[in-house]
């Protein structure tokens, strides 16, 4: 028969060269924040179990593997921290007193690095003897008493050196309300990055092995949103945008690719997406059993992310990445 096929997409894929021109999404260095655990103590580098290859660092190791992560390229680190119960309470209270952990570590890290943008993280949760983001009365999540906890928190962080504050707390309201206390003390130039869309997810598993805080009752489905729900993320969005914020979050990223592609439909911030702890455990886990090949399945995600619209990822993937791409 004599048929001619006009259109042929094959063509542009027929060699490496041609595949690099017509390519429409990448991932850069500069797109990951790179998120790392501080714990007491000095000398400690000890390995996440269920996140094989991330590690909590005492503030000596984390200085050290911060140069080997700057000499890397990556631009921006978001750092967590591990608390011992013995340091936690109702209230939260090490989360913003003088000298603890954490802010002593964001002060060195910052003079020690000062190029580097720096992400912290605002929630009661690693601080909480209950394990909740927010503040609990009478089994509840209550949502006002949370904000002033949380900006006292936020206040701290930027007088501790923090570029970036991320709210992960899903209190209503937060966003707005930490924007304005940052800017009576005179950090208008603090960034936030608000975790707009979070939901209630299974895959934050590994990072609560990771911090020990996990909630001791219930779950977080008062404040986290429903995973079935994608009208709600416009909502929360929205409010963001309308409090300040400066970029907003999706988290986690790969259940939720919808979600990100709506958010960059619907607004012009740029918009972040967290490839969260149990992301990044299912790739590791599948390819320590010889299952999948860790560094494709890796690269692959990370575009996906960037293909829906995200601008920046979090990723515990990101000193991987870019070891690969020295
Ligand atoms: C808590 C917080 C969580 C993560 C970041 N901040 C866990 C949670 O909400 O329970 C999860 C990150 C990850 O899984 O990688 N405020």
């Amino acid at each position: 028969m004599n048929y001619s096929i006009t259109r042929r997409p094959r063509r542009n894929r027929q060699s490496a060269a041609m595949r690099a021109l017509a390519q429409e999404t990448t991932v850069s260095v500069n797109d990951l924040i790179f998120p790392m655990f501080i714990v007491e103590g000095t000398g400690v580098r000890s390995e996440v179990k269920s996140m094989p290859g991330i590690y909590r660092y005492s503030l000596d190791t984390l200085l050290e593997e911060l140069k080997e992560v700057t000499d890397l390229g990556i631009q921006c680190i978001d750092l967590f921290p591990n608390y011992s119960e013995d340091k936690k309470d109702r209230f939260a209270t090490e989360s913003y007193r003088d000298g603890t952990l954490y802010l002593d570590a964001l002060k060195k890290v910052k003079d020690t690095f000062p190029e580097l943008a720096l992400m912290t993280d605002v929630a009661m949760d690693p601080y909480s003897s209950d394990g909740h983001d927010g503040l609990v009365e009478n089994g509840q999540i209550v949502n006002d008493a949370t904000l002033e906890i949380l900006a006292k928190m936020a206040i701290a962080q930027a007088r501790a050196g923090a570029d970036i504050i991320g709210p992960s707390d899903m209190m209503d309201g937060r966003v707005g309300y930490i924007r304005q206390a940052l800017d009576a003390e005179g950090f208008t130039n603090v960034s936030i990055m608000s975790y707009s869309a979070k939901y209630a997810s299974a895959f934050y598993g590994p990072f609560r092995d990771a911090l020990d805080s996990a909630p001791r009752f219930g779950d977080k489905k008062t404040y986290q949103m429903n995973p079935a729900n994608v009208r709600e993320a416009l909502i929360e969005a929205q409010l963001d945008y309308n409090e300040g914020a400066d970029f907003l979050m999706v988290k986690p990223a790969l259940a939720y690719l919808d979600v990100i592609k709506t958010l960059d439909q619907n607004f012009d911030l740029p918009i972040a997406a967290y490839n969260v702890s149990g992301e990044y455990a299912m790739v590791k886990a599948a390819a320590q059993n010889g299952w999948l090949d860790g560094t494709r399945a890796m690269l692959e995600m990370l575009l996906s992310i960037r293909r829906a619209g995200a601008k920046v990822i979090l990723t515990y993937f990101a000193k991987e990445f870019a070891q690969l791409h020295a």
